[in-house]
């Protein structure tokens, strides 16, 4: 006997207003692209929007590496292949910890058997160079993971010449930018940074699952020269040979989804003619004013020194009175917005207001200000 065939309901969702740490909402002409032709792994087409996507990237990460293309799966696939495929056993991984994504590192190093050394700050604080450069001096480890813009905590880690301290000690410097590519300045090869990642549904406003990463000629060498192997499907010495990074090669690796690629390009392509300068000057007045009418309103911020606030995601504490969850149920049913609770070390401290990409504008700021105003008021006349 078969199973028989189940009967799905329609699910016409609202569309709304994503202002957590993402995803943001899509850019419409990235919504557009989506629909174009399904490409062939085979086809030439194929090799040509892929060819764009690295170009676009080396302009996005500000670098002139070759060693540049996007992982197929979610931003943790690029933690995976830059730490997998710079280290192994017989390395060693110095993790600045602050927030969650340092966690996430220190798993996957575990699961690889990668030896780890931990240097911490609170989850509302940055690093300062010189408890880096100590943590350096002492440990010498092969790579130095850390994470730029911390969607859990709404920090922002000053990285300008990091990679220089690095290099003193034998290090590589491996780079989390997935809240903060396109809308914080950041400049890979003259900051002096190996490998990094970035996400495609933040500040880019495109559709999770297609993943940047980049790699310096220091890093390739120490790939060229690993003794341990990554996983197959992460393994950037095949990869590259489908993204043609170093010659017309055109391998067959995986196939990658012809949506995204599309996607990819066109986030690329809006960010370039919008123009790096002009994107992060627009993230960092729309959070001006957004911190602005919080503080108005009465808000007030998780993290204390206004230069270690994210101009993405903006962590305010839960206002007193209030149940983070009923929170954001009213914003969300009554105004069609989301923004998220507390992850890893800000789990029931904090509201995370995600303001990027396609929403960086003062209309949005607007809504999600009136919005927060209207939930304080209405969820704590609800207890009395
Ligand atoms: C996801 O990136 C999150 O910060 O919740």
């Amino acid at each position: 006997m078969l199973v028989p065939p189940p009967q799905f309901e329609d699910r016409d969702e609202q569309e709304l207003l994503l202002c957590g740490p993402g995803p943001s909402n899509l850019l419409p002409s990235v919504r557009k692209d989506m629909t174009k032709p399904v490409l062939s792994p085979i086809c030439d087409d194929y090799f040509n929007v892929m060819s764009d996507i690295r170009t676009g990237l080396k302009y996005a990460f500000q670098t002139k590496s070759e060693l540049i293309l996007a992982i197929s799966g979610s931003g943790h696939s690029g933690m995976e292949t830059i730490i997998t495929n710079l280290l192994g056993p017989s390395d060693t991984l110095l993790i600045a910890k602050r927030g969650i994504w340092d966690l996430r590192a220190e798993t996957i190093a575990y699961k690889h058997g990668i030896p780890t050394h931990i240097t911490e700050v609170p989850f509302n604080a940055t690093f300062s160079f010189e408890q880096l450069e100590a943590a350096l001096s002492n440990y010498r480890p092969t790579a130095l993971f850390i994470t730029h813009g911390d969607s859990s905590t709404g920090t922002i880690q000053r990285l300008e010449g990091l990679g220089h301290i690095c290099h003193k000690y034998g290090t590589l410097l491996l780079v989390d930018t997935v809240v903060s590519l396109g809308a914080v300045p950041f400049l890979m090869d003259e900051w002096g940074v190996d490998a990094v990642y970035t996400s495609t549904q933040k500040a880019l406003s495109g559709p999770a699952g297609i993943t940047p990463v980049a790699f310096s000629e220091l890093a390739q060498q120490k790939i060229n020269s690993r003794t341990h192997e990554p996983a197959f499907y992460f393994d950037v010495k095949l990869i590259a040979k489908q993204w043609n990074c170093f010659e017309k090669s055109k391998n067959y690796h995986h196939t990658l989804s012809p949506p995204l690629i599309w996607a990819l390009r066109r986030s690329l392509i809006e960010l370039s003619n919008e123009t790096l300068p002009k994107a992060w000057s627009r993230h960092a007045q729309t959070t001006a004013l957004f911190h602005k009418m919080l503080s108005n309103y009465g808000f007030e911020f998780l993290i204390p020194k206004p230069e270690d606030r994210l101009a993405t995601v903006t962590t305010v504490k839960v206002p007193n009175g209030c149940v983070d969850q009923d929170f954001m149920n009213h914003i969300r049913y009554k105004h069609g917005i989301v923004i998220f609770g507390g992850l890893g070390p800000t789990v029931g401290k904090a509201l995370r207001i995600g303001i990027m990409g396609v929403n960086s504008n003062e209309d949005v700021v607007t809504k999600v200000v009136q919005a927060m105003v209207d939930a304080t008021r209405t969820v704590m006349k609800s207890k009395i």
